[in-house]
């Protein structure tokens, strides 16, 4: 077998836990070191997963100076996504990004030029991608079944599910999070239909953002892992409500909303509607990377409305999980010199939505979407 690929964890939270389980079931690698910059936080991580050789670290800079990575996990609070892949970059090593890509479409750019001097892999952290049921949807648009694309609803969300409790409230934080609702899952269903349709370029935006229920302790007054609801809701300081009109090259519209909470079960399926037919995507409860229930097709039969179910796919076992997927295909193209199996190059232009929903909401007006160069 070839050397084992050496990688590092950066912010040893939450999500870190789904990356190193995925690491750890693989025998191609090693976990060398860790960091957070709580101290012990990665040391506990590391013991709890028995890499008691891993070195813990509470800078990125002083692990990504001393230890010699391939590769990088980054599973640190939105508002720390940029700095430490530009660092990690720079020190040439291959980064995994999770999602969102970063705060600001200047923060992707940056990113991006370090990707570009590095001649290193990034790929950002979006694991539906690996879906077979997203996959399908890719497939159903480019068979041409649909026609041409003009219309896309997409978004979705929950009815009571802004992620925070006593001990973390990092998703809810401007200075943590920086966007709320529509960094944590509006990214993903902009992704499922923008990759669908080959991530056209978005032109103009008009959006919009809320924050009645985060900011309301009412909102956590029933929630078990919440004691004092008046102090988590004045720390809410970013959106739980999104959703904007998006103008993409190619004349297609995209009405997208997404929720962390509201008084409603769904704010509807996604529907991409082209001159030949229709697809229904059922929505979910939560973005967790599949589709929620069987696909519909609509179309013009003879004159005759007909529809066509598209069935749920299963799983194969032998593939793994979804994490096992997205981290597979990211030390696939370690390996194998291949392209990044979730590029900056898309997820750029999903960022500069959501930037451009933030600046449109702030200005309360339509804003323009411009990619900077790279
Ligand atoms: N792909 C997914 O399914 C998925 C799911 C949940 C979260 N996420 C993403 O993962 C990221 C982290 O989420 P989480 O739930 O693990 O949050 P978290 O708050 O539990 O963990 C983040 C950790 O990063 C540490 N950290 C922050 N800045 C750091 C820095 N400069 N250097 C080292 N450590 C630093 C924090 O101390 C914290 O321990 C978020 O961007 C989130 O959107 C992805």
């Amino acid at each position: 077998m070839d050397k084992k690929l050496r990688i590092g964890i950066i912010g040893t939270g939450g999500i870190a836990h789904a990356h190193i389980r995925a690491y750890l079931r693989r025998t191609d690698i090693e976990i060398v070191a860790g960091c957070d910059i709580v101290p012990g936080k990665a040391e506990a991580f590391l013991k709890k997963f028995e890499q008691n050789d891993a070195r813990s670290y509470i800078s990125y800079q002083e692990m990504l100076d001393k230890e010699e990575l391939d590769a990088v996990s980054i599973c640190t609070y939105n508002c720390q996504h940029a700095a430490p892949t530009i660092y990690a970059l720079d020190k040439g090593v291959n980064v995994l990004l999770e999602k969102p890509f970063t705060v600001t479409t200047e923060e992707a750019a940056e990113v991006m030029r370090a990707e570009k001097r590095s001649g290193k892999i990034l790929s950002i952290g979006f694991q539906p991608r690996f879906d077979k049921n997203m996959q399908q949807i890719k497939k159903i648009v480019e068979s041409g079944e649909l026609g041409q694309v003009y219309y896309i609803q997409t978004g979705g969300g929950r009815r009571r599910g802004i992620p925070v409790s006593d001990e973390k409230t990092t998703f809810i934080e401007k200075e943590t999070a920086g966007i709320g609702a529509l960094g944590d899952i509006g990214c993903y269903s902009l992704d499922m239909v923008l990759n669908a349709i080959g991530y056209p370029k978005p032109l103009t935006v008009s959006g919009f953002k809320t924050s009645f229920f985060g900011t309301d302790p009412e909102t956590y007054r029933y929630k078990d892992n919440v004691t004092d609801p008046e102090r988590i809701a004045s720390k809410f300081s970013v959106d739980d409500f999104a959703g904007a009109l998006i103008r993409l090259e190619g004349g297609i519209i995209l009405d997208f909303r997404i929720s962390w909470a509201m008084n409603i079960n769904t704010p509807g399926d996604t529907i991409i509607l082209g001159t030949k037919a229709g697809l229904r995507i059922p929505s979910t409860d939560c973005w967790n990377g599949t589709v929620g229930g069987p696909m519909t097709i609509y179309r013009q039969c003879a004159g005759q409305p007909v529809e066509m179910q598209v069935p749920i796919l299963k799983d194969n076992p032998e593939d793994g999980t979804l994490w096992d997927r997205k981290i597979g295909s990211f030390l696939e193209a370690i390996r194998n010199g291949g392209e990044s199996p979730v590029p900056s190059s898309q997820i750029i232009k999903n960022q500069a939505i959501i930037d451009g929903i933030m600046r449109s909401a702030e200005a309360g007006r339509e804003v323009e979407i411009v990619i900077p160069e790279i």
